[in-house]
């Protein structure tokens, strides 16, 4: 079989992590046929969004960092096509991969496909339907200049066939007659591989929080849409505080720096309540090992992250949602996500409703095997020998 090199392109926290499944995946099964070069675009630099997930999941090293940091919607993604297009004309890869919805992910499709490299999709077909969020823009722009796309959920490979992508396709693939897949999840993958490991290397973590099994509840926040809009941050924040007081309950907040810079910068005093309100820990973004323990042993999640919902469902937790919509649309329809948008009374009911249901929720399996990134991996081979 020939060999193939990809290069495989991260740029934000939860792309890291994802990647690690492909990594683990080409360097267990495949590392006869496939080299991997990796680019890490910078977008995220902080240790707590970068650094740490490589030295924790023993990622393959960025082979290039393009170090592009933080900027405008315009200025970032355009530091980050010069980037990859100069690495994509020296590397000249077989193909690239791509995860997510971020800058990171459009900056790679549009240096890709305009220099004619086959782009792979990871997680393609989601969608909010809300034009407004950046994300829903990069889905649709990297996923029609995608060669094979790896939907995740029967609800992204449909999305995908009512935007003209056809299952029938026969090969060879190319951007205008590209393949199209429904596979499950590769951070199922990770998670089955990861969750037993952060037992074991993070047994003291809980208790060094003062923390144990249901006592708590998770909650992150990061969208731009609730970050920067802060009185909508503070109507959220200020409801959960209500909540946390009342029912005498930790609320255990590992923020984004995006969200604790908005708090410092225009809610300054509202912070300092937060901060000094017995009931509410904000600390900095954990490990993605901490964060399975602290999904794990929380009573119910509430968040405004696509990746941390899902997470939701693998550790069969209640999950309430930030957001009017959501790209994981299974979880809402099964009952066990509910949307709240910022809404008081909406936030006030679900999180009064979860906390005292006794009701056995059901989490079916959504998201594949916990091989899906083996099968990714294979078909790649197959496709773009
Ligand atoms: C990005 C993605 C979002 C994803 C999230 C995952 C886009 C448009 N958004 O949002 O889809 O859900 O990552 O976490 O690509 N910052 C730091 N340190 C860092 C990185 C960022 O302090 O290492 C701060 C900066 O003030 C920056 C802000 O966070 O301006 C936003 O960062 P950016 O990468 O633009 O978007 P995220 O909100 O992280
Ligand atoms: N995550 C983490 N530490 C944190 C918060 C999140 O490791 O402090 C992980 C989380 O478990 C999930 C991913 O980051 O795997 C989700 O990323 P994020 O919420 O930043 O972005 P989204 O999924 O919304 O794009």
């Amino acid at each position: 079989m020939p060999h193939i090199k990809l290069l495989n392109i991260v740029g934000a926290r939860p792309q890291i992590i994802k990647s690690s499944a492909i990594s683990r995946a080409i360097h267990t099964k495949f590392s006869n046929d496939i080299t991997e070069i990796l680019l890490h675009t910078g977008q995220h630099y902080d240790k707590e969004l970068s650094e740490v997930f490589f030295d924790e999941l023993e990622i393959h090293r960025p082979d290039y960092n393009l170090g592009v940091g933080s900027a405008g919607h315009g200025r970032q993604t355009a530091l980050m096509i010069t980037g990859i297009e100069e690495v994509l004309l020296k590397e000249k890869p077989d193909g690239v991969l791509l995860y997510g919805d971020t800058n990171s992910t459009l900056a790679g499709a549009l240096a890709a496909s305009k220099l004619h490299f086959a782009v792979i999709h990871i997680e393609a077909g989601l969608r909010s339907f809300n034009k407004t969020m950046p994300e829903e823009l990069n889905r649709i722009i990297s996923d029609h200049s995608s060669t094979l796309l790896f939907a995740p959920t029967n609800a992204a490979f449909k999305n995908l066939m009512s935007e003209g992508f056809r299952p029938e396709n026969s090969p060879p693939y190319t951007i205008d007659n590209p393949k199209i897949y429904l596979t499950g999840d590769i951070m199922y993958d990770n998670m089955l591989f990861f969750a037993a490991l952060a037992e074991k290397k993070k047994t003291r973590f809980l208790e060094q929080l003062s923390l144990g099994r249901d006592n708590y509840i998770l909650v992150t926040i990061h969208r731009d849409t609730n970050t920067d809009d802060f009185e909508r941050l503070k109507k959220i924040l200020a409801t959960l505080k209500n909540l946390a007081e009342e029912r005498s309950v930790t609320l255990v907040m590992p923020f984004h720096p995006r969200t604790i810079t908005s708090l410092r910068t225009n809610l300054p005093d509202f912070y300092n309540d937060l901060r000094e309100c017995g009931f509410i820990k904000i600390i900095p973004p954990v490990s993605y090992l901490e964060m399975i323990l602290l999904e794990k042993n929380c009573k119910i999640i509430v968040t405004d992250s696509g990746g941390v919902q899902k997470e939701s469902h693998f550790f069969k937790k209640p999950c309430i949602v930030l957001r009017k919509e959501t790209e994981w649309i299974e979880l809402v329809i099964n009952g066990t996500t509910v949307l709240v948008d910022a809404d008081p009374v909406m936030i006030n009911n679900e999180f009064v409703r979860l906390m005292d249901s006794h009701s056995e929720l059901k989490y079916p399996g959504f998201y594949g095997d916990g091989k899906t990134a083996e099968f990714i991996l294979k078909e790649i081979l197959l496709m773009l020998q």
